[in-house]
Formats: structure tokens, sequence, C-alpha cells
């Protein structure tokens, strides 16, 4: 079936465990779909990065240590504490087509080691982040990534409605708002 971008339940994406929810996927499909060079922080099985893939005009690389989240490690990122090699061969599995055309390049990285080994392939347009949520970790990659991107480009991310997740963006990029609840963004 050929994936409609205005319907969500046509996604492959929405097929993958994961915690994008719908708004979410169809802004990323969107954005995706306009923006040539797309970074995703936090892939987990690849439910956002299928999204990107599938309505991409560019490329998407999608960046996860695979390690699970500091704060999540315990609770819903077991799986990359018990089962790392596991989680990432689902996640190839589900990803494969795009991995196998170039569309989605995965980088088995921490997010700010992948934005010095990266910075050589921009600057990038969009930038979501999605990967671990605690006020120190989100002010790493803020300040790792924004450089990155090019004037006119979108800084953006999940979980907007997190009290941490707001104090990093109230701390380093005071004019962010909100795109719904859940997703914040940041005009470049
Ligand atoms: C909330 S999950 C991502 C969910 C995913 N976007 C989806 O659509 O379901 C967070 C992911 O970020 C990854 N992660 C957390 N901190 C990271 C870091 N500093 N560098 C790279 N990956 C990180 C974790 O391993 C985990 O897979």
């Amino acid at each position: 079936m050929t994936a409609d971008i205005k319907n969500v339940n046509s996604y492959h994406g929405a097929t993958i465990q994961g915690w994008t929810e719908s708004e979410s996927m169809q802004f990323l499909a969107f954005q995706a779909s306009r923006h040539q060079k797309c970074v995703e922080i936090g892939v987990w099985k690849g439910r956002g990065t299928a999204c990107m893939a599938e309505f991409a005009c560019g490329k998407v690389w999608a960046v996860d240590h695979f390690m699970g989240s500091d704060d999540e490690r315990d609770t819903n990122h077991t799986q990359a504490r018990d089962d790392r090699d596991g989680l990432i061969a689902e996640v190839e599995t589900n990803l494969r087509p795009w991995l196998d055309d170039g569309t989605v390049e995965l980088v088995k990285l921490p997010s700010v080691e992948a934005a010095e080994a990266l910075k050589e392939h921009g600057p990038f347009h969009f930038v979501w982040l999605d990967g671990t949520h605690t006020t120190e970790a989100l002010m790493a990659d803020i300040d790792a990534w924004k450089p990155l991107i090019a004037k006119g480009g979108l800084l953006s991310g999940h979980d907007a409605s997190w009290e941490s997740v707001q104090a990093a963006l109230n701390d380093r990029i005071p004019g962010w708002v909100h795109v719904n609840r859940n997703i914040w963004m940041y005009p470049i």
C-alpha cells in the first residue's frame, strides 16, 4: 500500500513500537517532505524515523547509541539495557528499505559525538530531538546541534509538556514555541 501523508494509519511507522503519537508522526513526515537534510536524535525501533523516511525529499541521519535514555533505562528502555544487539537488529529490519536505498543512515553514537562526526555533512535543515529528556541532556543536545542547522531551518523536538524539557528550552532557546502539547520548535 502506498502511504498517504494525510492518513497516519497508512504509514509503515505506525506498525513500529515506540512513543511517537499520531500528530508527531505526521509532523515528522511533513518536515521530512520539505527539508533535504534531516537528523533525528533518539530512534529506538525507528517509529519516527520511518515516518520521515517514507516521505523524505532528501536524507535522514538517525542517531541513537541504543543504550536507552539515562532516565528510562530501568523503565521504558529495559530492552536497550538487556538486549542491545536484539534492539539494533529490530530497528535495522524496520528500516531496511531505506537503509538499503540510502535514504536513512543509522548513526550508532551518542548524540554529542554524532554531531561532531556528522558536521561535515551539514548544514542540516531539520533536527528532531527525542533522546534523553533530562534538562542537562537536552541542553547538551541543543548546544551540539543548533550550530549545525542552516539559516531558515528548524530545530524541534518531542515531549514539550515535560518540565525537564521546558527547563532546557527556556535556558538555551527562550524563543521556542509549542506546535501542540507534545511538540516544540525553534526556527533558526
Ligand atoms: C524516547 S526514545 C525515542 C523514541 C523514538 N523517537 C520513537 O519514535 O519511538 C529515546 C531514544 O534515545 C536514545 N538516546 C537517549 N540519549 C541518547 C544520546 N545521548 N545519544 C544517542 N541516543 C540517545 C535512547 O537509546 C532511546 O532509544
